[in-house]
């Protein structure tokens, strides 16, 4: 149970259709202080419950994101659960022959741009008082001085943008909310559609269920305060180096 944020709280999952997201809202729909779970999808669906209010968005058209800040309720916590890492047309890169400008263009649009135009439609929304959070999935191998390994280009770029994105809009927001909390977070390694081809490399006890990796997830968003905004965590509340 979240109880660092006013209770009741309103809710906002962006990609509630994916493993993480999913058990993400799942578990914000079991907590009583939290009272409507607005859900976004893109091509895939949200699970029903009475406190869920299903949305589809896409996060490479502006329009979706500002349509969906016009029909909601103020959020207190927003989480960004999508991410892009390879589809049907797009891989992640092994080596810089493999760079392609439209690989690495998609990766921006959807983990870094889209974030960032979520935050400026939504955070106008939220309270300009009390604690209130803008948490976004981000992943370990954006960090910069945390790459020892090379390839992922697109993805690795894509997620270091982000998290510069969350520094620069949490200097902001503090302006005008001191208790505000806008961080990067790294959900460990989760068994979802986004890891499956790369899971085999995975020791059993390192790969979380999305259940595992939400419920620690929202342990850190209860845990941490204003005076951790802006920056980046790791799924057991460690803070990660950009
Ligand atoms: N799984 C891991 O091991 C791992 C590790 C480190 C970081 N992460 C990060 O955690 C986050 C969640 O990952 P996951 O494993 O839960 O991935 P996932 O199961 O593949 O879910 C991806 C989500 O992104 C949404 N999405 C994709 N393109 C979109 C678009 N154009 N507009 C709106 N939504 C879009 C999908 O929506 P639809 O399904 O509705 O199309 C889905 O809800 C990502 O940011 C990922 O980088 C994951």
């Amino acid at each position: 149970m979240i109880t660092s944020l006013p209770a009741p709280s309103h809710a906002l999952v962006i990609g509630a259709s994916g493993g993480i997201g999913a058990a993400l809202a799942a578990l914000l729909c079991d907590d009583p202080c939290i009272e409507s779970v607005v859900a976004t999808s893109y091509r895939g669906t949200v699970a029903a419950h009475q406190k869920i209010v299903p949305h589809t968005l896409d996060l490479s058209d502006e329009a979706s994101i500002a349509s969906l800040a016009d029909q909601i309720s103020p959020p207190n916590l927003v989480i960004i659960a999508t991410g892009l890492l390879h589809d049907d047309e797009h891989k992640p890169e092994k080596s810089w022959r493999a760079l392609k400008p439209d690989t690495m263009a998609r990766a921006f649009a959807i983990n870094s741009i889209g974030p960032a135009l979520v935050a400026k439609h939504i955070l106008p929304l939220m309270p300009r008082t009390g604690k209130c959070v803008f948490a976004v999935l981000s992943a370990r191998v954006g960090s910069i001085s945390d790459n020892k390994s090379g390839g992922w280009h697109s993805y690795r770029a894509s997620k270091a943008a982000l998290n510069q994105i969350i520094r620069t809009l949490s200097i902001e927001w503090t302006m005008k909310n001191h208790d505000s909390l806008c961080v990067a977070l790294h959900p460990g390694t989760v068994a979802t559609a986004l890891s499956q081809p790369f899971q085999s490399n995975v020791q059993a006890d390192k790969l979380f269920t999305p259940e595992k990796s939400a419920r620690c997830l929202l342990g850190v968003i209860d845990e941490l305060d204003g005076a951790d905004t802006g920056g980046f965590f790791a799924w057991d509340g460690s803070k990660i180096p950009f």
